[in-house]
This record gives structure tokens, sequence and C-alpha cells, in this order.
């Protein structure tokens, strides 16, 4: 919360008879830098004591006297000053944000159960923002500036924080954190929040066991990292498993797991690692199974070849806006790899890898859901052959729109049902028993 908003707003003359005016946003402010440089000059710790002291110290001192409540939320934003983040702190600390945004000094949004809203919390100017964020990136040894302008990094909570500032980007510094569920989402979670069916996810269970190649696709924040973390619970305990990261998000619940981490080059513009050269070197690692975060660019081709290369049941995620767009993408990325591969070729090696595709979106109203799961059947002729097995779509005779098998049977449905584990039953229509002929035997 806000200074201004912990006092409420300043108000116009309108206090009560003899109680003084609650301190306003600029007055707070003062005391806090006062508490702030003789912190510094003491070289006390910010997290101690000492800022209570101090700031009863700059109070006592005061041409007048503050109020309990005054006096209560100078301190809390002396404490958030001082040791932390600044007015961020208040944000972070909320667990039911997920989302910080700050667009302006004056204009800081988050997300709230999948909603956007804009919070009354303010930074007194472009270089506060500035200074907050450097208490972000110093620790790491990184920085941001005109040279450049975009920077990732972490907080130590696990946070991911992105900056950007002018004149890249045109209204002033821009800060977009994206903090973490304290609990991962399981898949029973998703399946409670209606993100999809009981019986999606005892395919999907059934496909992660099973050794299937899948890749969640969708759009920004519609759930594709949750739903891979979801997804990576099915992996049985005895595999090992490598992740392959830009900024370590997943939460695997197994004990073997080896995390890689990209990482940008440093300041000097050495030491980059990308998401591709750590595919090439988890493939020489033992790994049963890979996870890469997300593919963007030419690790696309190292992923589907480890995926063709007996690393069945890898798992990973892309931007796309449908299964369809997704096979289109991924032919980009491959090419983007720098391999002059014939598309068909390409394709081909797109339909060896990937098994499924679970396509996500996130609605205006900020749910999430699984639009459909779809099985990468073949090639006709120079093109790859798609089928639903699920689908969140109206029912055939009208009426609103629900999740429901599509009454195919997959290609993969042998695999599915190897080691005793029973698929069929989830990919009947209900009410279809006995009509579930797919296309494919
Ligand atoms: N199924 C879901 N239902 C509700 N919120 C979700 C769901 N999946 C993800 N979220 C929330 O949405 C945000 C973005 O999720 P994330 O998985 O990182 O998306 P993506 O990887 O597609 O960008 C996170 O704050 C996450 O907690
Ligand atoms: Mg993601």
């Amino acid at each position: 919360m806000s200074v201004l908003r912990r006092l409420g707003p300043p108000s116009v003359g309108g206090a009560t008879e003899g109680a003084p005016p609650p301190a306003a946003g600029a007055e707070v402010d003062a005391v806090v830098r006062e508490v702030l440089r003789r912190l510094a000059d003491e070289a006390a710790d910010p997290h101690g004591p000492a800022v209570e002291e101090m700031v009863d110290q700059v109070l006592a001192e005061a041409s007048r006297t503050y109020t309990r409540a005054e006096r209560e939320a100078i301190l809390a934003a002396a404490r958030d000053e001082a040791g932390g983040y600044g007015p961020l702190d208040p944000l972070l600390r909320d667990p039911g944000v997920t989302e910080i945004m700050v667009n302006a000094p004056g204009e800081v949004y988050v997300e709230r159960d999948g909603r956007i809203q804009r919070t009354p919390v303010r930074f007194r100017d472009q270089a506060h923002v500035l200074q907050v964020v450097e208490r972000i990136l110093a620790p790491l040894g990184r920085r941001v500036d005109e040279s450049s302008p975009m920077v990732d990094a972490r907080l130590p909570s696990g946070a991911r924080v992105n900056v950007v500032v002018p004149p890249v980007s045109v209204r002033g510094v821009a800060v977009t954190i994206r903090k973490f569920a304290p609990d991962a989402y399981r898949m029973r979670d998703l399946v409670a929040a209606g993100t999809l069916s009981p019986e999606m996810a005892a395919f999907l269970q059934a496909a992660v066991d099973a050794r299937l190649n899948i890749v969640v696709s969708g759009g920004t924040g519609s759930g594709k990292t949750t739903m891979l973390n979801a997804l990576s619970s099915f992996i049985p305990a005895d595999q090992r498993i490598v992740t392959i990261e830009d900024a370590a998000e997943l939460r695997l619940q197994q004990e073997h797991v080896v995390s890689l981490e990209a990482r940008p080059a440093n300041v000097e513009g050495r030491g980059e690692v990308t998401i591709r050269q750590l595919v090439i070197n988890a493939l020489r690692m033992r790994p049963d199974r890979i996870i890469v975060g997300e593919v963007r660019g030419g690790e696309a081709l190292d992923m589907l070849q480890a995926m063709n290369t007996g690393h069945d049941g890898s798992l990973t995620t892309a931007h796309a806006n449908s299964p369809r767009d997704l096979m289109s993408r991924l032919e980009t990325m491959v090419l983007m790899s720098g391999a002059e591969l014939p598309l068909r070729a390409i394709r081909q090696q797109i339909v060896a890898a990937v098994d499924l595709i679970v396509h996500q979106r996130r609605d205006r109203d900020g749910r999430r859901r699984v639009e459909s799961i779809t099985e990468v059947v073949g090639m006709e002729g120079d093109t790859i052959t798609l089928q639903d097995l699920f689908a969140y779509a109206p029912p055939p005779g009208g009426g609103p729109a629900r999740f429901a098998p599509t009454g195919l049977l997959p290609k993969a449905l042998d695999r599915l049902e190897g080691g005793g584990r029973r698929v069929r039953h989830l990919l009947v229509a209900a009410g279809a028993a006995g009509a579930a002929g797919g296309r494919v035997p």
C-alpha cells in the first residue's frame, strides 16, 4: 500500500477539531529521506531496529506532533525504503498479487486473481523508480542504462523482473515483476480452477508417463509454464530430469533434477550462455527427460532432435495462437537455427518429434483454459495433420462451450495404453460410448 493510501488522502483543512491534519505524501517523503540519510550516516542495519529509532528521533525533532497512525505509516514507509524495494515492497509481500507492473512513477498496476488493476502505489519520480531498480540489480552485478536498456533479473524470492529504461521505454522506466504462486499449481489445482477437465488431466498424466513429447502452446500469460510444471509432476521419481530455462521458474517436485539457466552477456559483452547451448549440453548429461521452459528460436531444432533421439517424454512450451500456428512457428524457429533444411524435412522432424500439443488460452476475464489437447498425427503431402483429442467447444447440439473429448482415438493409443495404462474410457464422449470409432484404429 502506498504511503498516501496508508494515511488516507491528504486532508484539505478537514481534520477534526484539535487533531493535526494527517501527514501528506510530501511530508512523509521528507521524513523518510531524513531517516534514510541518518541510517546511511551511521551505517546502521536497514533491516534492524535502528529504523524505528531513527523515525522516532526525526519525529521528535519535528515542529509538530504526529499521531500514532501517522507514525506507523511513516515507519512502514521507512522500513520499505531502507531495507527493500520501496513502494514495491507491500505489493511483493501481498500474496494475492501475482504480477506487478510499473508504467510510470504514478502508474503502478498489479494482477490479482488474473485481473489487472491499477493501484494507488506511487513512486516520487523517475529517479525513485531507478533507485529501486538499482537495488534489485546491484546484488546481481547487472545494470541497466542507455547502452543496455533492457534487463532481466530475479529477486531472491525467485520473482522475475524485467526492466526497460528510456528512451527505449518511451514513457519512463518500465518494470514488470512476475511473482510466483507460493505453491506451484498442481494438476488438481488446475482442474479445480476450471482450466481443464479431470479426464483431460488423467489423459495428460498417462501421456507423460508414456513418454509422449508434449509442447504446451498459448499466448503470453496463458499459463504455459504453470501447465508445464504441473505436467512435470507426472514424471516418475526414478528418472533423471534436466531443466533448461531463461530464468528458473519451474518448481519440480522430483529430487533427481538438474536445473540449468541461460544467461545474457555481461557488461563487456562476454559470457552469454544460450538456451541452445544448454540443450546441446544437456544431451551429454544423461537425462531421461529434458524440459525446456520455452523455445523461441534456434534451440527448437536441438529440442526436436533431442525428442527424436531417445529423449522421449520431453516437455516444452512455445508461444502460439493455435496448434496450427504452433506448427508454423516451430518451422520458423528451426530456420532461425541456421540449419539449411528443406521445409518438408523440417515438417518431418516436427511430426516425428512432437506427439501432443496442449493449447492454452487466457480469457479476457483472466481465466486460463486448455482449449485443446491436439495430437500431431502425420503428414498428408506437405501438410502436417493434427487432430484434436479434447476441445473446449460448444456441444454438437449447441449450448455453452465445455470440455469434451472429440471421440477420435489417438494414433499413439498403443503407447498411451502400454504398461497397464488405460486411456480409452477418457476419450469417449459422454453418451457416445460404443460410437467411439476413431478415424485412426
Ligand atoms: N490455470 C490457471 N488458472 C489461473 N491462473 C493461472 C493459471 N495458470 C497460470 N496462472 C497464473 O497466470 C500467470 C502466468 O502464468 P504462466 O504459467 O507463467 O504463463 P505463461 O508461461 O504462458 O506466460 C501466473 O501468475 C500464474 O500464476
Ligand atoms: Mg512461461
